[in-house]
């Protein structure tokens, strides 16, 4: 297989690999380990192979909101039709940070893909803490912070398009809150890097409300600098892999007018420490 890097601090598109293949998994892995972000084009595959190519990566997170595909509860739709405004993540997100046990990553599959656009931003957030000054990392790293799945699929949200048109359901299970280190030790390489997120992060613990915004609100707009993202263009077919712990990821919404139509599975996670 061919693995080309995307840009100097994340992500990378590998070619020539098929996933089917298990005799493959460990150099696919190698490379997500590496690059964060792995975009295998040319997949084409079905959900029971998306299922099996997830399993190698861990037991399977059943999403609570999202629609799933019929008969295959493991996997959520992606989805957003032609005549509808709203994408499904379409902030700078990290998939079940409100969880106690944040899932390791996502594996999307890409299946209908608008003429253009529909693209996925990533940021690594290794490289936005890498690029913070000592004082700062020293700061931060005593820091805990709150993430809470209440005020994006709760019963607040049972207004919004994506929840009318039933892309989004069980507004009543979104209970959960979880408390994360705001710096992490990333499981997998070791390597610090940030854990708050603009969508599902509410506060940060200790500090009065207005500290807490404007921390919150520095680090936000440090991350978002594009020399620690990369970018993808999908093709119907593809299938990307990211690691949350690693990344924050952003649908971009700017295919009005045509249909998008993604599979993803969630993969667990371990409990996150500084
Ligand atoms: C997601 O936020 O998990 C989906 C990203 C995308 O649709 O590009």
């Amino acid at each position: 297989m061919d693995i080309r890097p995307l840009t100097g601090g994340l992500g990378a598109e590998i070619f020539g690999a098929d996933i089917r293949d298990g005799a493959q998994f460990e150099a696919i892995h190698e490379a997500f380990a590496k690059h964060s972000v792995i975009v295998l084009r040319g997949q084409s595959v079905s959900p029971d192979e998306h299922l099996e190519f997830a399993r190698r990566f861990g037991p399977i997170n059943i999403n609570r909101f999202f629609k799933p595909v019929h008969g295959y509860p493991e996997i959520a739709m992606v989805l957003k039709e032609k005549d509808q405004k709203d994408a499904v993540g379409e902030g700078w997100h990290t998939d079940h940070s409100y969880d106690q046990i944040p899932a390791m990553g996502s594996i999307l599959s890409a299946l209908e893909m608008p003429p253009y656009g529909g693209d996925t931003l990533f940021v690594s957030m290794g490289a936005a803490y890498d690029a913070l000054s000592p004082v700062m990392r020293e700061f931060l790293g005593g820091l805990w912070a709150v993430h809470s799945s209440r005020h994006v699929f709760g019963v607040t949200t049972l207004d919004s398009e994506a929840a009318k048109s039933g892309r989004l359901s069980n507004a009543s299970a979104a209970t959960q809150d979880a408390r994360h280190p705001l710096v992490i030790t990333h499981p997998l390489s070791g390597r610090r890097g940030l854990f708050v997120n603009p969508v599902f992060t509410t506060h940060i613990e200790g500090l009065n409300a207005e500290e807490s915004a404007a921390i919150l609100e520095f680090l936000y707009e440090h991350c978002k600098q594009p020399e620690f993202q990369c970018r993808i263009h999908w093709q119907a077919g593809d299938v990307t892999v990211w690691d949350n712990r690693a990344t924050w990821h952003k649908a971009i919404n700017d295919y009005h007018g045509f249909r998008r139509l993604m599979h993803r599975i969630t993969v667990e996670g371990v409990a996150l420490s500084s």
